[in-house]
């Protein structure tokens, strides 16, 4: 794991995310025109660098897995800009795909979902492998490399994925994800669908290959003692925006989003260290994303709001050096 701020930064980083909005159409009339949006990913920005763990929380819903599937050029964004390192990303552009699919993997939740149960293992990691021009003699070596850095045995290869367990499938999940050498990988709540016992074998895992192979990883994940653990740099979620952003022992100690303070406030110790304990609940439910409030999103909840937060919007600023809030109120809570 490296710190990183993004200002700190000469060469460009290598992956950047400039006012990414996703807005999936719905509630079509009879001509097939929408009726309605729901504006899943609102306005992101943000970058990851080289070797770097950025994690994305948030509750369910707030957008993390479009933002995910959005980098990776799974689904086409409404509007904004992608660069790898410097290079502008295209998801309409055959070569700018395949310049992401090559850099860029993800890791999904459900490692049984992820893998084709009539394939072997040997023949799933290698079938990017072999996509992109190995020769199936090649592609066999490569996979015993790929099996030997997930600690599974080479034996595996010839098994179908149903002979496995969940934190052995994710750990075939893993190599695939690694075959092409990628240099950053979306884990999107990785360890989430396996047993608690084996979580940390996995998070671990990660870690190692991180160390090793100094890729980037863009974590996402609702259990933030796990992301306290792992991250370089935290970005929270909320209703399709990021509300606030800084390094993870900064995040911790030096909460200052009314949302961020609920957030943590429902988990019941994230000390030590940290500053402002102010607990705080939020009031009312989470508005959907089909019908967003005006100006901050956190307005219909926030017990701190003032006129002007139902007015606009507020913008990220950095408040504390690396540390970026979107609230009309952060210099308040800074002091
Ligand atoms: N294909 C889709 N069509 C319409 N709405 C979608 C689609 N995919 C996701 N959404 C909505 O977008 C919002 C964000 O979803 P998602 O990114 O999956 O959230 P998260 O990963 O943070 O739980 C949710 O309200 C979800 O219902
Ligand atoms: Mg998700």
């Amino acid at each position: 794991m490296n710190a990183h701020s993004d200002s700190a930064h000469a060469s460009p980083p290598l992956l950047e995310v400039r006012h990414l909005k996703v807005h999936f159409p719905v509630n079509r009339n009879l001509m097939g025109r929408p009726r309605a949006w729901v504006k899943a990913v609102d306005d992101v920005s943000f970058s990851i660098h080289k070797g770097e763990t950025l994690s994305l929380v948030g509750e369910s819903g707030c957008g993390k897995s479009t933002t995910g599937y959005a980098l990776l050029g799974m689904l086409l964004p409404t509007s904004g800009e992608l660069f790898f390192e410097g290079q502008p990303l295209d998801a309409r552009d055959s070569q700018s795909r395949s310049l992401a699919r090559r850099q860029m993997q993800i890791v999904f939740q459900d490692p049984f979902a992820s893998l084709n149960p009539k394939m072997s293992v040997g023949e799933s990691i290698g079938e990017p492998l072999r996509a992109s021009g190995l020769s199936s003699q090649e592609a066999a070596l490569r996979v015993e490399k790929l099996l030997d850095m997930v600690g599974l045995p080479r034996s595996c290869r010839d098994r179908l994925p149903n002979q496995f367990s969940g934190g052995q499938r994710q750990r075939i999940v893993i190599a695939r994800a690694l075959a092409l050498q990628p240099r950053l990988i979306i884990c999107d709540e990785p360890v989430s669908a396996l047993d608690v016992s084996i979580r940390s074998q996995i998070l671990n895992l990660l870690l190692e290959l991180q160390r090793e192979l100094d890729i980037a990883y863009l974590f996402i994940s609702h259990d933030l003692s796990v992301v306290r653990h792992l991250s370089d740099r935290v970005a929270v979620m909320y209703l399709g925006h990021i509300v606030e952003l800084a390094e993870t022992e900064e995040l911790f100690t030096h909460t200052l989003h009314p949302y961020t303070q609920a957030l943590f406030s429902a988990i019941p110790r994230i000390e030590p260290g940290r500053k402002n304990t102010r607990r705080l609940i939020l009031q009312g439910d989470l508005p959907s994303p089909l019908n967003p409030p005006r100006g901050c999103p956190l307005v219909t909840r926030c017990p701190h709001r003032q006129p002007v937060c139902e007015q606009s919007m507020p913008e990220l600023q950095e408040i504390r050096p690396g540390h970026s809030v979107a609230c009309f109120r952060a210099d308040e809570w800074n002091r």
